[in-house]
C-alpha cells in the first residue's frame, strides 16, 4: 500500500486528496489545520466523496512515502511540525502551489530530487472545511524525472491531466506570469474584467513583461507576446472572477504577495534587472494591509 499525507486540505489540496482516495491501493491521510469530517468534492463529472485520516496533531503522524503540500505559502513556516513527523529517509514531497521556488523552500529538509515542484490549474473554491467545488477537471506539471513520473502515476486514474515535461521551469514562469498581473486586482478591488480598461490592461502588461525578463535570466523559455495572452485571458474569463489575492485581501487574510510578485523583485536584483512596477505593487499591498 502506497502511502501518502497531504498537509493543507483546501481548494486544492482538498480535491486532489479525495481523487486520490477514489484509488484503493493508495493509503490518504490529510494532515488538517481546521478538523472536518469527510471530503465532498462538486466536480465537472458529479460529486465524489472521501473519508481519509484527517490528523490535525502532528505528533500523531508518521513517515510516510509521499507528502504533498498545498497550503498557501504564506502558511509555509506553519506546516513544519508536519513535515518534521511526515518525512522519512524514503520520503518524496510534492509541492503544490503558485509560484516558482517551490523546490528551494524545503531544500533544508530534503534533497532535490526527493521534491517533486508542482505548477497547478485546478480552479476550485473551498466553501466550508471538506466541501469544494471544482471547476475545471483542470492539470497538473512536474518536471521529468523518475520522482515526476511516479507522482503523475498516482493520478492516472483520475481526470486531472496530469504531465511530467521536460522544461518545467518555463512551465513555472508562464503561470508566474498570469499571476503577477493578478495585483492590480488585488490592489484596486476589482475583479477581472478591469482588464477591458486599458488603463488597468497597460500597468497589467508592466508587471508581466518584468516577469519575462527576469524568467528569461532565469533560463525560462518566454514567448514575445505573453503579456498580451495575459491579457486576453483576463478578458476571456468571467468578468466578475476574483483571483486568490484578492481574495485573500478581501478577507483580511496574509496574501501570495512574496511568491507572485515579490520574487520577480527579489530574482530580478540578482540579475540586475529592473522590476520597478512589481516593486510598487508589493510595496502598495504591504503597506495597505497595514492597520494603523
Ligand atoms: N484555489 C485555486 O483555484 C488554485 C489554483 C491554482 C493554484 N492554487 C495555489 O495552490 C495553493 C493552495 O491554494 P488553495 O486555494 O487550495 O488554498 P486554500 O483553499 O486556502 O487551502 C489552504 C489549506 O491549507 C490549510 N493550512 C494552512 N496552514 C496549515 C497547517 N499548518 N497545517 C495544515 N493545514 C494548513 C488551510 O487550513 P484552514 O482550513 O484552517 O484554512 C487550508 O485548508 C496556493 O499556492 C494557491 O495559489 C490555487
Amino acid at each position: 500500500m502506497t502511502t501518502i499525507a497531504l498537509i493543507g486540505p483546501g481548494a486544492v489540496g482538498g480535491t486532489i486528496a479525495a481523487w486520490l482516495a477514489q484509488n484503493p491501493a493508495l493509503s490518504v491521510t490529510v494532515c488538517a489545520r481546521t478538523p472536518f469530517q469527510g471530503l465532498e468534492i462538486q466536480t465537472p463529472g458529479g460529486m465524489i466523496a472521501a473519508s481519509p485520516v484527517v490528523l490535525t496533531d502532528p505528533a500523531k503522524a508518521a513517515p510516510v512515502d509521499w507528502v504533498l503540500i498545498a497550503t498557501k505559502t504564506y502558511d509555509t513556516a506553519s506546516a513544519d511540525g508536519w513535515l518534521d513527523a511526515l518525512i522519512g529517509p524514503e520520503t518524496r514531497l510534492v509541492v503544490l502551489r503558485n509560484g516558482v521556488e517551490h523546490v528551494e523552500s524545503f531544500l533544508d529538509r530534503l534533497p532535490a530530487e526527493r521534491i517533486v515542484p508542482a505548477v497547478v490549474d485546478i480552479p476550485a473554491e473551498r466553501d466550508a472545511p471538506g466541501r469544494i467545488r471544482q471547476r475545471r477537471d483542470g492539470w497538473i506539471k512536474v518536471p521529468d524525472g523518475e520522482a515526476g513520473r511516479a507522482f503523475v502515476a498516482l493520478l492516472a486514474h483520475t481526470p486531472i491531466a496530469a504531465e511530467a515535461v521536460a522544461d518545467f521551469r518555463t512551465q513555472a514562469w508562464k503561470k508566474l506570469a498570469l499571476n503577477c498581473a493578478g495585483a492590480v486586482n488585488a490592489l484596486i478591488l476589482q475583479p477581472s474584467g478591469i482588464a477591458h480598461d486599458e488603463g488597468a490592461a497597460q500597468v497589467m502588461r508592466t508587471l508581466v513583461a518584468e516577469c519575462v525578463a527576469v524568467g528569461r535570466a532565469q533560463g525560462a523559455d518566454l514567448p514575445d507576446d505573453l503579456a498580451d495572452a495575459v491579457i486576453e485571458g483576463y478578458r476571456a474569463a468571467a468578468p466578475d472572477g476574483i483571483n486568490s489575492l484578492h481574495a485573500d485581501r478581501l478577507a483580511g487574510r496574509p496574501m501570495e504577495l512574496d511568491a507572485r510578485n515579490g520574487v520577480i523583485v527579489r530574482q530580478g536584483t540578482a540579475h540586475g534587472i529592473a522590476t520597478p512596477a512589481n516593486a510598487m505593487v508589493v510595496a502598495l499591498l504591504n503597506a495597505a494591509a497595514i492597520r494603523l
